[in-house]
């Protein structure tokens, strides 16, 4: 018998939790019928109480799961990992329930794409989902302890996780024990080598590791690491099983997703959750409000892919097909480009940041991205000649794949496809004629602490 055909916990039927038929809603915004992640009470209504909660959803009673069967059943649903690396999650369970030592659970709460809302979203509004998620992870591994590390600036979500959490105290019986870690700002303070090296008391620097996390992190323990996301996916995968759960999404990349929107949009910052087909171009359309494709789409994040904005407006929103396009959906951001603003100034300025975060640790990353930006900027600035282009190409290649984590890599990315994407602004600025576009508006929204490093 395969996961898919197990009995179902009895008093628990199989219907999406919406009175929304399955498969008919595409996507859909906080409180959208039909929605799995963002269902429940509007956003006005703010962030929902454990009564609540309890009232809406059914009860997690993982005591009807052994740790083998809840990770047969994670395995079954084909959920990826919605932290940017699409990583199975079922996977990461199986290395650390087969490891040595007594795991623990980590919700990376980070979220350090300055754009990016979705996790926000849910630990503000939706606390006690990501809370059974992370209690789901413990249980399918045998985990006590569940650490949530998120920068406690965002008052907003820290507010509500350390709620809920007295709330679960108050309200529920003695479980796996919760606690809040104030994690360090940062873009790259959210990578897992960071996280685990950061909870190890030391600095929150990736590092180089050759065994996983999963098999050895924090005190040497079998760590897992998991965007909140999908710990929220994992609390509705054990309530109503893997085959509600592929119901949405694509065979190859099951499940609902939720994406941000950023930039040239009726409401920068607004957050979608995904169900069907649909194209980028129909999330614009109806949560963006934009009647024609902008000038380009960035997807996945700052160390993302630009997509000429034709091209994304019919592409179709699913983590399979993107990456058959050469692009990434990343952490869900899809940041918009209008037609007045200059793409390769918007990248210069994101380079100069990305560049900005580096660790400093890493040679290629410490040194050759603040080389590649400081020739960017000269491109931009219009000082620049077909010579420093074949620098930047040179430069790149010299950068791709180096260092202790992803960071230049994605970073390179974000320059090789702006290089691709805006390749007339780019002939214009290398013959000194001036840009049409706005230069360097500053669409898309950087820390308000960010100082370019000197
Ligand atoms: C530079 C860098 C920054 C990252 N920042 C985050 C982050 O803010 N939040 C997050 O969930 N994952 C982040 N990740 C991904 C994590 O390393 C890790 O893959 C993820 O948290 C695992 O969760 P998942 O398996 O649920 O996707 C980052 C990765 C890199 C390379
Ligand atoms: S590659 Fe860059 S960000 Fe990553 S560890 Fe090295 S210096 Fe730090």
């Amino acid at each position: 018998m395969t996961p898919l055909d197990a009995p179902r916990r009895p008093g628990i039927d199989l219907a999406a939790p919406s009175d929304e038929p399955a498969g008919r809603t595409r996507f859909g915004v906080v409180g959208g019928r039909g929605t799995r992640l963002l269902a429940g009470p509007p956003r006005s209504q703010g962030r929902e109480a454990l009564a609540d909660h309890d009232r809406r959803l059914p009860p997690l009673d993982l005591g009807w799961w052994s740790p083998t069967e809840l990770r047969d059943e994670i395995r079954a649903s084909g959920l990826l990992g919605r932290g940017g690396g699409q990583f199975p999650a079922a996977t990461k369970l199986d290395v650390a329930a087969a490891a040595a030592g007594t795991p623990i659970v980590v919700v990376n709460a980070t979220e350090g794409e300055p754009a990016s809302r979705k996790d926000k979203t849910l630990l503000e509004l939706r606390p006690h989902l990501v809370l059974d998620g992370a209690d789901v992870v413990a249980a399918a591994v045998g985990a006590h302890e569940v650490v949530v590390y998120l920068h406690r600036s965002r008052g907003r979500s820290t507010a509500a996780v350390e709620e809920a959490i007295q709330q679960r105290r108050l309200g529920r019986p003695p479980g796996v024990r919760m606690r809040v870690v104030d994690a360090p700002g940062g873009y790259v303070t959210g990578e897992t080598s960071a996280v685990v090296s950061f909870l190890d008391g030391a600095g929150a620097l990736p590092r180089r590791t050759a065994v996983p996390a999963a098999v050895t992190g924090v005190g040497h323990r079998p760590t897992v690491v998991n965007n909140v996301e999908t710990v929220a996916h994992l609390a509705l995968v054990a309530r109503y099983g893997a085959r509600w759960f592929r119901e949405s999404g694509s065979p190859q990349s099951p499940g609902s997703t939720l994406v941000t929107l950023a930039g040239a949009v009726g409401v920068p910052g607004a957050v979608a959750e995904t169900l069907g087909p649909v194209t980028i171009g129909e999330i614009l359309a109806t949560v963006g409000g934009l009647d024609t494709p902008p000038r380009a789409v960035l997807l996945g994040g700052y160390a993302g892919t630009w997509i000429d904005g034709e091209v994304a407006w019919r592409t179709p929103l699913e983590r399979h097909a993107l990456r058959a396009a050469g692009a990434s959906l990343g952490c869900g951001l899809i940041a918009v480009l209008g037609h007045d603003a200059c793409g390769l100034a918007e990248t210069a300025r994101l380079l100069r940041w990305l560049a900005g975060q580096s660790a400093g640790q890493c040679g290629p990353c410490f040194l050759g991205l603040p080389a590649l930006s400081a020739i960017l900027d000269e491109v931009v600035a219009g000082t620049a000649g077909r010579r420093d282009l074949r620098r930047i190409c040179d430069m790149a290649m010299s950068v791709r794949g180096r260092g202790a984590c992803g960071h230049p890599t994605g970073s390179v990315g974000l320059l090789d496809s702006a290089i691709e994407t805006f390749d007339p602004e780019l002939r214009r600025h290398l013959r000194r004629q001036s840009c049409e576009a706005a230069p360097g508006k500053g669409y898309f929204p950087l820390p308000a602490d960010y100082r370019v490093r000197a």
